[in-house]
């Protein structure tokens, strides 16, 4: 079963830049690409890195250890040395909140 989470108010995300929310089971970041927002989880599939502190390029961010990179739509590595994919949690906007879909763990 799917749960939501709601993680706060629209306009408390700037864009570019990454909020985290801690989770009792992971550690999650939310950022603001024009207008879209997208939802992921704060480890790097490569090493576990913690990716919030990598650089956001385009509809991507790019991890700070070693440089993979990962589309923020799907959670795709698309390039090495990660070949597994982020895990991402889809977003949906109700009224001005941030709800995501959170599979049962
Ligand atoms: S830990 Fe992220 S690329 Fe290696």
């Amino acid at each position: 079963m799917n749960m939501k989470l709601k993680v706060g108010k629209v306009n408390s995300v700037t864009e570019n830049e990454i909020i985290k929310i801690s989770t009792r089971d992971t550690e999650i970041c939310v950022t603001k690409i024009g207008s879209e927002i997208h939802a992921f989880e704060d480890i790097c599939s490569h090493d576990g890195e913690s990716i919030s502190e990598g650089k956001l390029e385009n509809n991507c961010i790019v991890c700070p250890r070693h440089l993979a990179k990962f589309d923020l739509k799907t959670g795709k590595a698309l390039c090495m040395p990660a070949t597994e994919p982020i895990r991402i949690f889809p977003v949906k906007i109700v009224g001005d909140e941030i709800e995501l879909e959170m599979e049962d763990f």
